[in-house]
């Protein structure tokens, strides 16, 4: 059956209605759910069901084959989550990776300074995008955005507030003055979304890590800490890769894994969580040449997101004014998510910063001879970051389309690019009867041991190939009565919803040149 249908895309509500729905298509479809639901969830925390674990574990592949499997110079480890806790003294996170916090007294809730402020911040944009809207009715097509948001005063006003409150607020944040930065919130007369008050603490710092303890009597243990960061794993096997692999510099050590973060705000998704995953790379350069490493980096990351066909408008750098003490250049790329265009990774030229404090803190050499120039120096680094989930909610936001049909008729569809769907074929006898379901289960034994393939009879062949838009299938192999008698199935197309009939011979040629495009 060919549906003869050009699709199209609804017009959402808004960001806000979109983003709900792509949550709930992530439940109902079995990528994401809340961790420990059965128990009313865990903040922040969350489980990937059947096609999450696939799609994720797709991603995962896919990032480890770019980065390791086609780069000669870069190879990847698999560090223990558990280490030393003095790698975390050296690394600068025990004394200053926190976030400054702020209770309301009267709800008891407790708040990132940064955050009620950035708040803040939005909602005087969003004051300027209605009046930009306002306009844009009114003039129609004579009107010129660029040229109102420069010149209408109420839109300068607003702007100059912004600016006003950013060269107050984040100096004083920088500076580590908490006074200065609960007085800010003070005088923008910021409320507590819950009590309505204005009733707000002293504004103190608190350290992101988790810890634990090690050791099975309490009187012997030590207190760890869950790793903030893959990074550190890969810095304190510097020496040990470098050597056992023999490795030239410049080369690069990579791997993907957990990291621990006691986020407070924690919200929208999975965008920001308390346990999460990181895929990061660390690239040992010659000093001095780290600014070009830092510039091909940031190129070939953004290839590598754009090789996966989302649209280059998605995305856009924001190259970082103020930097970290350690690092000399640092970037993100950003995503343009359904609540604005935030960090997706980030790429950063460290210096020779984390490998000086591990030789520091341990008292070990850590240093690279340079035949080359036949002297030893510390290498420098530069880094490549990316949060695999934070990956995830990308692909799954900008592959979630809800489409109305010519006929009338409307399906939920994900656009996954096919090399990452959880199941690239589905195997479907029309009917559970006269020898079709076996026929499809040889079909399905034959492409299983190369594909992730699901085989399906239940319901209606219509509600299956609608079940499969919902997961992203690329493909729908339908075996009918006439597959008995010339060996040949339909294979539907996800996207074009076309189908073709072909020679089951050809099934598992056409599915390796779809993941190959
Ligand atoms: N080693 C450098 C580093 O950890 P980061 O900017 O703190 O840098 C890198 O984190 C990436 O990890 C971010 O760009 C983001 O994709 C991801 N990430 C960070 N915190 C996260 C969280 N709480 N939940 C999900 N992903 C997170």
């Amino acid at each position: 059956m060919e549906l003869k249908t050009k699709a199209y895309f609804c017009h959402m509500a808004n960001n806000e209605d979109l983003f709900k729905n792509i949550i709930a298509h992530a439940k109902e479809y079995g990528f994401v759910f809340q961790s420990s639901e059965l128990y009313d969830g865990l903040s922040a925390v969350y489980d990937y069901g059947q096609n999450g674990a696939e799609l994720k574990r797709n991603i995962r592949e896919y990032w480890w084959k770019s980065m390791v499997q086609f780069n000669d110079n870069i190879v990847g480890i698999d560090s223990a989550i558990f280490m030393h806790p003095t790698v975390w003294k050296a690394s600068g996170h025990v004394d200053a990776f926190n976030d400054p916090l702020i209770d309301n007294k009267d709800s008891k809730k407790r708040y990132r300074a940064d955050v009620l402020v950035e708040d803040h911040i939005a909602k005087i944009e969003g004051k300027i995008n209605k009046e930009v809207e306002k306009a844009a009715k009114r003039f129609g097509d004579a009107f010129d955005e660029k040229q109102f948001r420069e010149t209408n005063p109420r839109v300068l006003e607003n702007l100059a507030k912004i600016e006003d409150i950013r060269n107050r607020f984040f100096p004083a944040l920088e500076a580590g003055d908490l006074e200065a930065v609960r007085q800010v919130i003070i005088d923008l007369e910021i409320v507590c979304p819950v009590s309505g008050s204005r009733n707000w603490t002293d504004v103190r710092q608190f350290n992101l890590m988790f810890s634990t303890n090690m050791g099975s009597l309490s009187e012997d243990s030590s207190v760890i800490y869950l790793r903030p960061e893959t990074a550190q794993g890969i810095f304190v096997n510097y020496l040990n890769v470098q050597k056992t692999g023999r490795m030239k510099i410049p080369f690069g050590i990579a791997q993907v894994g957990k990291a621990f973060r006691n986020e407070i705000v924690a919200r929208q998704f999975i965008f920001r969580m308390r346990e999460f995953e990181q895929m990061e790379m660390q690239y040992f350069v010659r000093p001095g040449t780290e600014m070009q490493w830092y510039e091909h980096w940031k190129e070939t990351r953004m290839k590598w997101h754009l090789s996966l066909g989302i649209p280059a408008s998605k995305y856009r750098f924001h190259d970082h004014d103020k930097l970290a003490h350690y690092a000399n250049a640092a970037a993100d790329i950003e995503f343009d998510f359904s609540f604005g265009f935030k960090e997706l990774e980030g790429i950063h030229s460290r210096t020779d910063f984390d490998l000086n404090r591990h030789q520091e803190f341990s008292g070990r050499k850590i240093q690279y001879f340079d035949p080359e120039l036949n002297e030893s120096y510390v290498p420098y680094v530069v880094e490549t970051s990316i949060g695999l989930d934070r990956m995830f909610l990308a692909i799954l936001s900008s592959s979630y389309k809800e489409e109305k049909l010519e006929d009338g008729s409307e399906r939920v569809v994900m656009n996954l690019p096919a090399m990452l769907a959880p199941c690239k074929a589905a195997i479907l006898p029309l009917m559970a009867k006269d020898g079709l379901p076996e026929k499809a289960r040889e079909i399905m034994d034959f492409l299983k041991s190369d594909y992730m393939c699901q085989y399906e009879e239940k319901d209606s062949i219509g509600k299956r190939y609608r079940r499969h838009d919902a997961i992203g299938t690329p493909y729908c192999i339908t075996v009918d009565h006439q597959t008995l008698e010339d060996n040949t199935v339909t294979i539907r197309d996800r996207d074009t919803m076309k189908q073709d009939r072909v020679n089951i011979d050809r099934l598992e040629s056409i599915i390796r040149e779809k993941l190959r495009s």
